[in-house]
């Protein structure tokens, strides 16, 4: 039997079941101050639809004036600016796995996989009429608080990999505002298990709720 079509955009990370929690969690963010973040963005195909979702309720947004970041929005405004979607990734695909990631399965996830250019997904962005995400290339290890929003109302990491989403973990977990939710994906993934060790060891020093649907760790 045909399965039923997607609602959403074609992509080969996310599942449409996944997206739809995903941007209902991130609706339910949308009264919270603060920005949102991706660390992990790849292809941007769910920055796309989290970007559309902040910018159809917190319409034409000022950029913060960090020369480092690429922003695709407007000019500064005096009032205060609305929230925008920061944006992360290497642009060099995956870092190498360390020892919490080996698995008998996800031998494609190698070091390099998954490569992008920043210019493919900031062209997707402002395709998508998107005047209010913040693209950084970097290494998720060579982020600095500095390069994070102040205050996040919505995290969603999905750097596949044990230091990967421990790192973002770290960067992102004292931004977050009260009620902020925080996703990690690939939690059930048997093929990515640093996830999962990562989010556990996570939660054993800053212990809050854990829901799990599909292959995505729900904390608030
Ligand atoms: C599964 S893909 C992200 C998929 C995307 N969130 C989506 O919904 O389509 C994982 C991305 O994380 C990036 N990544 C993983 N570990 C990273 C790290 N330590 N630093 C920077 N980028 C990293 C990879 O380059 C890759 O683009």
């Amino acid at each position: 039997m045909k399965s039923p079509k997607s609602p959403y955009p074609p992509n080969d990370q996310v599942t449409p079941a996944e997206t739809a929690v995903l941007l209902d969690l991130a609706a339910a963010c949308l009264h919270l101050p603060g920005d949102w973040v991706e660390l992990g963005c790849y292809k941007g195909d769910t920055s796309v639809l989290l970007g559309r979702l902040l910018q159809q309720h917190h319409p034409i947004s000022p950029a913060p004036t960090n020369s480092t970041h690429s922003a695709t929005t407007s000019t500064p405004a005096a009032s205060a600016p609305a929230p925008h979607l920061w944006i992360y990734d290497s642009f060099a695909g995956l870092p190498e796995k360390s020892p919490q990631d080996l698995s008998g399965a996800g031998q494609h996830f190698q070091a390099g996989a998954l490569t992008v250019t920043k210019h493919e997904v900031t062209t997707k962005l402002r395709r998508a009429g998107l005047k209010n995400t913040i693209v950084k290339k970097a290494w998720f290890s060579d982020l600095t608080p500095a390069d994070l929003p102040d205050q996040i109302a919505f995290a969603f990491l999905d750097g596949d990999l044990y230091d990967s989403i421990k790192t973002s973990l770290r960067l992102v977990a004292p931004r977050l505002v009260p009620g902020a939710r925080l996703v990690v994906h690939d939690y059930n993934n048997p093929e990515l298990p640093g996830a999962a060790r990562a989010v556990d060891e996570f939660l054993r020093t800053h212990p809050r709720t854990l829901t799990v649907r599909h292959s995505l760790a729900i904390m608030v």
